[in-house]
């Protein structure tokens, strides 16, 4: 398919905005907050923003280019470059995909609480109230001892959990209707909103009592933490994942791209933008915990948690004890939201472009077609069971597959490709010219980054597998799923291929 204007985005704000929400998501809140704190506070910031200078922008100025200069989605970039790499574009996507249907999920958990918030439904205990009313969760020991054999006992879906998948899925494919030309429009409020109520959220928690001994504990930098290699590890692992680089995603909103569009200002613009959101998330999230450990006299550590556990049990807890607290809640949730969609229906988006251009379908069916999919491959998450099996496939198919297609496209583009070509394609019409440093950054340092933390994570996965029914629920909610891309990827990435041979010089 040969883009023309119809496809382009409708301006270059447009783009800019598409490619900021999709790199900001619950990531900027629930993880990178908590990973900085951990990891001694300012100076994992340092150690965040050297990682983003010699990985992540290189990272994301390679994927616009491969998207904008070479055209297409993943797959079909990938196959320009040389035919058999398409299975790595469609490997990419399809992660992608795999990652949209638990991202969905949570999405339903926070619609659901956007609806509690209004009457604080969860009450003095939203510990219980999360894992046993909303995810259905039977016996509260699985939290703290795993889940063990009952991880296989599946049970039904919780039927609120059921709906507020299927609005979520409709809530994505609909922005995604027309591709650019509708997420270009989508994009105005999906960014926008969050940012204001963060901003609200910064300026209400940074007012409150405490709030400045939870900036202490966030900030306080602890230098020597920059001598453990685990640090770094992070700081590398949270700039892969906050860019949303590794899943296609920025290669199909680049072939949006008019030609002449300045590539390199925009890699800066939208990676800047995402480590300043999640750097203020910081603020929003700690001032609240700082206030609310003063209030209960503990420490600013023990009521700190990342992930679902911030979101749906720390935050409702603190939410009850604020004036407004009904108010707050329902900001808070629609930020998550917000934050979240313009994430995962980019991810759909990356996935839906490689269809439509392989199979030549149109976008109405490709469109349903991944819904009716995700939506079913989610279902699995709104069992009670959910929550375990989306933290396998979490570990799996998010980080590995990120730092493995990480890999894969710096190995195609610095060592199939001139990486110099490429180079010189992207300062074209770049305002900031791109130096033969970059070369070096795609030829080793990326490839070398991300193959280590690829073994690193394998490493500390296997040292945290502890029981043989841990080693198997990990095969069938982790391995498989990654195999099950990696093949699949393979078979679509042939036929990707043919289709590129018939339609070579003409108009794929
Ligand atoms: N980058 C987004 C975030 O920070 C979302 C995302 C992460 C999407 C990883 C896909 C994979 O939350």
């Amino acid at each position: 398919m040969l883009r023309n204007e119809k496809h382009y985005w409708p301006s270059k704000t447009a783009f800019i905005l598409a490619a900021i929400g999709s790199a900001i998501g619950l990531g900027n809140i629930w993880r990178f907050p908590y990973i900085c704190y951990k990891f001694g506070g300012g100076a994992f910031l340092f150690a965040y923003l050297v990682s983003l200078i010699i990985v992540g922008i290189p990272l994301l100025i390679l994927e616009f280019g491969i998207g904008q200069k070479i055209g297409g989605s993943a797959p079909l970039a990938m196959g320009k470059i040389n035919k058999k790499f398409s299975w790595i574009g469609w490997f990419a996507v399809l992660c992608g995909f795999l990652i949209t249907t638990y991202y969905a999920a949570i999405m339903s958990w926070s619609a659901n609480y956007l609806i509690h918030s209004f009457t604080l439904a969860w009450g003095n205990d939203p510990s219980t109230f999360f894992y046993k009313d909303v995810l259905g969760i039977t016996n509260m020991d699985m939290l703290t001892n795993g889940p063990g054999i009952k991880i296989f006992s599946i049970g039904t879906p919780k039927l609120a959990l059921v709906i507020g998948l299927v609005v979520m899925w409709i809530w994505i494919i609909l922005s995604i209707w027309k591709g650019a030309r509708t997420v270009g429009k989508i994009v105005f409020f999906t960014v926008t909103i969050p940012w204001l109520i963060l901003v609200i959220m910064v300026i209400g928690g940074l007012t409150l009592p405490g709030a400045f001994e939870g900036i202490r504990y966030y900030l306080t930098p602890d230098w020597k933490a920059l001598l453990n290699p685990v640090l770094w590890q992070a700081a590398f692992t949270q700039v892969f994942f906050s860019l949303t680089v590794g899943f296609g995603v920025m290669i199909a909103y680049a072939s949006f791209l008019p030609p002449k569009s300045d590539i390199v200002n925009n890699a800066l613009i939208i990676g800047l933008s995402d480590a300043a959101t999640a750097f203020i998330g910081g603020f929003a999230v700690f001032a609240v915990l700082g206030h609310y450990a003063t209030a209960q006299g503990v420490s600013v550590g023990e009521v700190m948690s990342s992930g679902p556990g911030l979101a749906f049990v720390t935050y409702p807890a603190i939410i009850n004890n604020l004036p407004l607290g009904p108010i707050i809640g329902v900001l808070f949730f629609l930020m998550l939201l917000t934050l979240a969609i313009d994430s995962a229906f980019s991810l759909v988006e990356g996935f839906v472009a490689g269809i439509m251009e392989t199979f030549r379908l149109r976008r109405l069916h490709a469109n349903l077609l991944v819904a009716i999919l995700g939506l079913i491959g989610g279902l699995i998450f709104t069992t009670s069971v959910g929550l375990f099996w989306l933290d396998i496939l979490d570990t799996y198919v998010t980080f590995l597959g990120l730092f493995a297609v990480g890999f894969l496209q710096a190995i195609v583009v610095g060592w199939f490709m001139k990486t110099d070509k490429m180079r010189v394609l992207i300062n074209e019409h770049s305002f900031v010219k791109l130096g033969k440093w970059w070369n070096y950054t795609i030829k080793f340092v990326v490839p070398i980054v991300s193959i280590i933390l690829l073994i690193l994570s394998i490493i500390s996965r296997i040292k945290a597998t502890q029981s043989f029914i841990q080693a198997w629920s990990d095969l069938i909610g982790g391995i498989i799923p990654l195999i099950l891309a990696l093949v699949i990827g393979i078979l679509l990435g042939r036929m990707t291929s043919k289709a590129i041979e018939k339609h070579q010089g003409g108009k794929i």
